[in-house]
């Protein structure tokens, strides 16, 4: 399973490819406003620290538009995956991008026959949001279990990509699925490697060691 992290802070981004299990990175509109700085230069500083795939989301919503900011943004750098929405504009731009080399990630899908369109459509990866869908009561589990069983059924190459990820069980989940990817936030990056009970172990075994000398 790959592991993206779904930020746009160059900080954090840095220290979760420190700890050697990063494979790429996602952002969004919402994600860049934050760094209050401009898109473009946003993308590339993480292009210059990430070797893998990086999401870049374009914000036009007109097939040519998309065209036009996806293959401006894809000049960045060679990892640059353009984020298209899941709209009839988006799908009939990713078909071009197909056609063309650059690499797509679809986003805001959330149901299945979405994600059918968008892997039909030629795109390189497909993002199913399940906290969203968790946060009015529908399964986004469930979803993720459906586009997997579609795409394998299909023998789709697009890769399952699981966003809007709340907590550790998501990703959990996910990988008993055996989604292809996850993108974290890095609240969420950092609780994976945490259990009381490793803490709790670790100080008893460092007190021991003081009870030995090391030769
Ligand atoms: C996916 O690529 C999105 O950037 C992200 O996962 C959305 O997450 P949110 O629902 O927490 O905003």
């Amino acid at each position: 399973m790959e592991f993206f992290i779904d930020t746009a802070d160059i900080g954090e981004i840095r220290q979760a490819m420190e700890w050697g299990i990063l494979d790429g990175v996602t952002t969004n509109p919402s994600l860049v406003a934050k760094t209050q700085k401009p898109f473009k230069q946003v993308i590339k500083e993480i292009c210059e620290i990430v070797p893998g795939p990086v999401s870049a989301e374009v914000v036009a919503t007109d097939r040519d538009g998309i065209l036009r900011e996806g293959r401006e943004l894809a000049q960045i750098a060679p990892n640059v995956v353009i984020k298209v929405p899941l709209i009839p504009e988006g799908l009939k731009a990713v078909k071009i991008f197909a056609q063309e080399g650059i690499k797509t990630n679809v986003t805001l899908c959330f149901q299945a026959n979405q994600a059918l369109l968008a892997a039909k459509a030629g795109a390189s990866y497909i993002s199913p949001f399940v906290g969203r869908l968790d946060d009015i009561s529908q399964s986004g589990m469930q979803l993720i279990e459906e586009i997997i069983t579609i795409y394998r059924n299909y023998n789709f190459t697009t890769k399952v990509l699981v966003a809007s990820i709340r907590h550790p069980e998501h990703l959990k989940q996910a990988a008993l699925l055996g989604a292809d990817v996850a993108t974290l936030p890095f609240s969420v990056l950092s609780q994976l490697v945490k259990h009381p009970l490793t803490d709790i172990g670790l100080e008893r075994f460092l007190a021991d060691a003081k009870k030995f000398s090391w030769d």
